[in-house]
């Protein structure tokens, strides 16, 4: 049952090169409207594969078109590794994106994988209150990705933190991968302005008809728990991704 108001937009695109120009677009918006409205933009980040293009294209292409100096990049997840290790999200968007755009390192907001993961888990918690007051964070933008599985930032299918009603950010042990990941939950994540689902190719067509099936169960598509309570929630996808293409 959906309670929350919200505008819910499905857009698909040719190929995942237009969609992540699309991204970028309404990255560039967004930020504009909330450093005018608020004087700063938040933004919280994926990481996987699918949004590499899209921080390669803000690291260049719009790289004018961003207040750098009003930004804050926070993340949706974290693998709990170094920040130096190949699976690190921090890694991947420092390497694609932060290191080649002129914003101060204090505006940088990155999960401490390295950390055992439920202190890591409070100490990001800690983090984000001290940012956005004790309400529920406001980001102005949320960017998340989906896996094959279902599964959206580290909310995987059945996990107990699918439940968590109370906590921003919460340690997670992956069965299926053996490992420890730090994720928002839907509460830190759904008090945001502006969240957009990044999805590219055929290998997530079917987890895609099962988040677009009115009848099926959140906890095997959370990505159903993403619901803004006030803002706007918009899936950006390839035409591969899309299911009945042939
Ligand atoms: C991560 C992510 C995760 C990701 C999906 C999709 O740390 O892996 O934040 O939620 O968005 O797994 O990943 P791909 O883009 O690699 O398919």
């Amino acid at each position: 049952m959906r309670s929350a108001i919200f505008t819910e937009v499905i857009e698909v695109y040719e190929d995942p090169d237009r969609a992540s120009h699309r991204v970028a677009e309404l990255i560039v918006a967004t930020a504009q409207q909330a450093t005018a409205a608020r004087g700063r933009f938040d933004i919280a980040l994926s990481g996987g594969e699918t949004p590499r293009t899209l921080y390669s294209l803000l690291a260049t292409e719009f790289r004018a078109r961003i207040p750098w100096h009003k930004t804050h990049v926070f993340w949706v997840d974290e693998r709990c590794v170094p920040p130096d290790h190949v699976e690190s999200n921090y890694r991947m968007v420092r390497e694609t994106l932060l290191d080649h755009v002129p914003i101060p390192p204090a505006n940088i907001h990155r999960m401490r994988g390295e950390e055992e993961p439920e202190r890591a888990a409070r100490e990001y918690e800690s983090l984000l209150r001290d940012h956005f007051g004790d309400a529920a964070p406001r980001f102005s933008f949320v960017s998340l990705g989906m896996g094959a599985d279902g599964h959206t930032a580290s909310l995987f299918p059945e996990s107990p933190a699918l439940d968590e009603k109370e906590r921003l950010v919460v340690a997670v042990y992956v069965e299926k991968l053996r490992a420890h990941r730090l994720t928002l939950t839907p509460k830190a994540i759904n008090s945001a302005a502006r969240i957009v689902f990044l999805v590219f190719g055929r290998e997530k067509a079917e987890a895609l008809r099962i988040a677009f099936d009115e009848t099926s169960d959140p906890r095997r598509a959370p990505t159903k728990l993403i619901r803004p309570h006030a803002g706007e929630l918009r899936w950006i996808v390839d035409r591969a991704a899309m299911p009945n293409n042939s």
